[in-house]
């Protein structure tokens, strides 16, 4: 069966062509980053118009890859939220057009489980029931999976994602957008010690605070600039060590709670080489089986919203040309 699959939940514009759920014969995704970067977030209206733009050529071009007649499509997969309601309206709107045209059936996906799917297409041996982390610029959930139409919330942030909290940090510093991987790079080799930041307590042994390490970053750069003594290196290698402690200490205990052993970790921030061996080295010692997307599918893209979709429709799952985006969900 094959699945084709539209992403717009932010910047990104996807179409991923996927064979039977695990099988990537496209990924093709334009993304309008170099347009945010120097607003220090993405903008939707720019976002939105771009998508607009572009996401018939995404679409030609991800059939052409994939070397497939449109007749060969089975199934019409797109994410309809959450997200930028602007850039999912492009998505959902394209996609029952094309599902119209081409004669063929259509199923929405959400955003934040379609990243958990990531881990399954590029890896075999993965069991459910286990808990899964998602820690993107949106969001930073943990959930007990028994299977992927039975989802659970384990947890979640309070108030800033962890990318949102990495793109926000390196605002600060003038670095750019977006800011995981510029964070990363600059704490490459420094001194994580040298300073010390730690994330807020919740009420909720699960959930995330990460609003007050921001604040904290903010208020040492102010310290540093009137009196230097502490390099920018360090500073973004404690916060990256203190964020990512975090993350690692709360999903293993996740599994503990929920007395699993397969953890699965999707979105932006899964890109992140220090929490990946981090979690990795501390899942090994837990006697957890831990399970990351390749890089590239770590970001919005479309093969996980194909992948997805095709579990969901042989499972049952149906919709209608009725559908329509889910912004809250
Ligand atoms: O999943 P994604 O592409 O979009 C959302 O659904 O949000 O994630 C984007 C987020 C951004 O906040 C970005 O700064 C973060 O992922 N990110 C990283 C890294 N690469 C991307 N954060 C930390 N380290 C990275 N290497
Ligand atoms: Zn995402």
């Amino acid at each position: 069966m094959i699945v084709l699959g539209i992403e717009t939940s932010c910047d990104e514009t996807g179409v991923g062509i996927v064979r039977d759920g695990k099988k990537i014969l496209a990924n093709v995704v334009e993304s309008s980053l170099r347009l945010h970067s120097k607003y220090g977030g993405v903008i939707p209206e720019i976002a939105s118009r771009l998508q607009l733009e572009s996401i018939a050529e995404v679409y030609k071009e991800a059939v052409k890859t994939a070397k497939i007649k449109e007749k060969d499509i089975d199934l019409i997969a797109v994410t309809t939220g959450p997200g930028l309601p602007g850039s999912l309206l492009v998505g959902v709107s394209f996609a029952k057009a094309l599902a119209l045209s081409l004669g063929k059936p259509v199923l929405g996906v959400n955003h934040v489980y379609s990243h958990i799917y990531a881990s399954i297409l590029c890896h075999k041996n993965i069991k459910l029931p286990c808990v899964a982390l998602v820690v993107s610029g949106g969001h930073t959930s943990l959930f007990y999976l028994k299977d992927f139409s039975d989802i659970r919330l384990l947890g979640q942030t309070q108030d800033d994602a962890c990318g949102e909290a990495f793109d926000k940090v390196a605002k600060i510093m003038g670095l750019g957008y977006p800011g995981g991987p510029l964070i990363e790079k600059l704490a490459k080799k420094s001194d994580k010690h040298r300073i010390k930041f730690s994330c807020s307590g919740t009420k909720g042994e699960l959930d995330f605070s990460f609003s007050g390490i921001k604040t904290a970053v903010l208020y040492c750069l102010k310290d540093n600039r009137s009196k230097p003594g502490i390099k920018n290196s360090n500073i973004a290698a404690s916060f990256q060590e203190s964020a990512i402690n975090v993350l690692v200490n709360k999903s293993l205990l996740a599994c503990k709670r929920k007395d699993v052993k397969q953890l699965l970790i999707g979105g932006g921030v899964a890109a992140n080489n220090c929490l990946r061996k981090k979690l990795l080295e501390a899942s090994n010692n837990a006697g957890v089986d831990c399970f990351f997307p390749d890089i590239s599918l770590c970001m919005d893209n479309a093969a996980m919203v194909s992948g997805l979709a095709y579990f969901l429709y042989k499972q049952g799952a149906r919709d209608t040309l009725y559908l329509n985006t889910q912004l809250n969900n």
